[in-house]
């Protein structure tokens, strides 16, 4: 089911400004040879040549913008597929004022056709979708095809966190990262009794730990 476009997207999106880079596909078929004409500069986005973060499936933004206040040497970019919840986030960052922080409106799929090689100094992926259904395997995003993508995007030394309250998705994940050939650490399979220092908590975080679910947490990264 499609959700309805919220009121007034359109000018609210626009009204977003520098924050917000709404990025398209050429190629909107993976099977084809994505394009990769329209780098963005992460540099001019954000002003400054300090790392870059990536937070993938951001929501409304809570833990970048969190995220981004908590480390002023730090870029953080929030990917989003969805404008009826990016706009949110993006409209909670203007109000805070906050400088390193950028969204961005892609889907996962084809963040490789914007985001120059390399360059990403590591990625957050917080309670990213589980499409539980096995035929849906592939959409998550902890599958074998945004691993490569990741891959691709990641400086050497770049981590991957993920959180999720989802026991199967996080046990895909593990499989998935390990046959890739990420090295996991730092692994909890209840996150907020496991000694933890500085967590940020998520919009979705927030739900599921009222509902006394634990948190699963892991940290992932490539040997050279
Ligand atoms: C369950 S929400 C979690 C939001 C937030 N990270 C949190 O923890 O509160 C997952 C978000 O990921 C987004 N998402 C799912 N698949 C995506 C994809 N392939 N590319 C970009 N965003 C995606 C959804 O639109 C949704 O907003």
């Amino acid at each position: 089911m499609r959700m309805r476009k919220k009121k007034n997207l359109e000018s609210r999106l626009n009204a977003c400004g520098e924050l917000l880079t709404v990025a398209e596909p050429e190629v909107k078929d993976r099977r084809e040879t994505p394009v990769k004409t329209s780098c963005l500069e992460l540099g001019a986005l954000f002003g400054n040549d300090d790392p870059v973060y990536m937070e993938v499936g951001c929501g409304k933004g809570r833990f970048a913008c969190e995220y981004a206040a908590a480390h002023p040497g730090r870029n953080l970019l929030a990917i989003e597929k969805s404008a009826n919840v990016i706009v949110a986030a993006c409209e909670g960052a203007a109000q805070r004022g906050l400088e390193n922080v950028r969204f961005l409106k892609c889907s996962a799929e084809y963040l490789d056709c914007f985001i120059p090689e390399k360059s990403i100094s590591g990625i957050f992926l917080n309670f990213s979708c589980p499409f539980p259904k096995k035929g849906y395997a592939k959409h998550r995003l902890t599958h074998r095809s945004f691993l490569a993508i990741y891959d691709s995007l990641m400086l050497p030394g770049a981590e991957i966190h993920m959180k999720t309250d989802d026991r199967g998705l996080f046990e895909f994940s593990v499989e998935e990262l390990s046959e890739y050939g990420f090295t996991l650490k730092n692994v909890t399979l209840d996150l907020h009794n496991s000694g933890f220092e500085g967590n940020i908590m998520t919009e979705y975080e927030t739900r599921f730990t009222e509902m006394d679910k634990p948190i699963y947490r892991l940290e992932a990264y490539l040997k050279d």
